[in-house]
């Protein structure tokens, strides 16, 4: 029958076949996916593997610190980190519009890669951990002609003309899947049961155009939203969670004045695979809580709302 631990052997084959005496570099994103297909590669192939963790300047607070320290510290995988928020945040200058987000970003890591690469010495291999619905999702639109909902999932921001080939050892898993395989590798649990993260990040958590400012206050609300739902005990229970910085200025009463501010948007979602999702049916009170505590402790936000849609026909990012 097929386990987990046969997957595993087998994977490490394919991957010591497809490398040979190669060196690979690993874009680690902070998320379960990148970090299960990072110490499944350097099982195959140690030290021919070098990660690389991008700062790209929208990660959610203490994302960062969080992935150098798992591997640096728990696993002997070197690792570079380059911190890249000016230069991301610069070419996001007054993009709008998530596709473009989303090439953009995808362009400028593989700019990054590629000087990275050549850096340790030529590196003829990028990996990614690409999972099986991001490979569908980004195709077509469940089996009608060739549509894309999104580029996303790191297969589709990549530009065409990249000097690395791809390792994708995860492209044939689905999310329970890719976590069971961390378990077999021995990941540490709080780590597998981590949400999803996009690529893009808090890029497309901002609709319209991205400021370092949209960014700090997003940081502060999502914090917030986070700890609330740890404290409720509920992260387990939920798919992804997460805070959206709607670009729309609203009126409120704040003390004796007027406040005219961002509104937010909360989401929590459940699903197996992220291809379909519900809405997390939050208490009343739950939500209470942490509106006020957004509105109270996050300067900048005057509105709070609750996203109820369902995938489909919503997506579960906004952009
Ligand atoms: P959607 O919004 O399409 O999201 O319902 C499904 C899952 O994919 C994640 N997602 C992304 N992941 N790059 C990524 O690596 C992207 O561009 C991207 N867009 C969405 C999303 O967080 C959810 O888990």
């Amino acid at each position: 029958s097929w386990t987990m631990a046969a997957f595993k052997a087998q994977a490490i084959e394919k991957i010591r076949a497809q490398v040979g005496t190669g060196k690979v570099i690993c874009g680690l994103s902070g998320g379960v996916d990148s970090s299960v297909a990072a110490v499944l590669i350097h099982e195959a192939i140690g030290d021919q593997l070098t990660c690389i963790f991008v700062d790209t300047g929208l990660m959610r607070a203490g994302e960062a610190d969080e992935v150098v320290t798992l591997f640096r510290d728990h696993y002997n995988i070197p690792l570079v980190h380059v911190d890249a928020a000016d230069l991301f945040l610069g070419k996001l200058a007054g993009v709008s519009d998530p596709e473009v987000k989303r090439k953009t970003i995808g362009a400028t890591f593989i700019e990054i890669f590629d000087a990275e690469a050549k850096k340790i010495g030529g590196a003829g291999f990028l990996a990614q951990g690409t999972l099986y619905p991001d490979v569908i999702e980004s195709v077509s639109f469940t089996g009608g002609p060739s549509v894309t909902i999104k580029s996303h999932h790191n297969v589709g921001g990549l530009p065409e003309r990249m000097n690395l080939k791809l390792v994708e050892p995860l492209r044939e898993l689905f999310k329970d899947e890719v976590r069971r395989l961390g378990v077999e590798l021995g990941l540490p649990p709080a780590f597998i049961g981590r949400h999803p993260f996009p690529g893009p990040g808090l890029a497309i958590r901002i609709p319209g155009e991205i400021t370092p400012e949209k960014l700090d206050i997003l940081r502060k609300a999502d914090t917030v939203y986070l700890e609330e739902i740890r404290n409720a005990g509920l992260y387990d229970a939920i798919w992804q969670a997460f805070a959206v910085l709607l670009p729309v200025r609203t009126v409120g009463v704040m003390g004796d004045g007027r406040s005219y501010d961002y509104a937010c948007a909360l989401r929590a979602v459940t699903s197996v695979d992220g291809m379909t999702a519900d809405y997390y049916p939050f208490s009343h009170e739950f939500l209470g809580r942490v509106a006020t505590r957004i509105i109270n402790e996050v300067r900048g936000i005057n509105r709070v709302t609750y996203d109820i849609t369902s995938k489909p026909p919503g997506t579960i990012e906004w952009e």
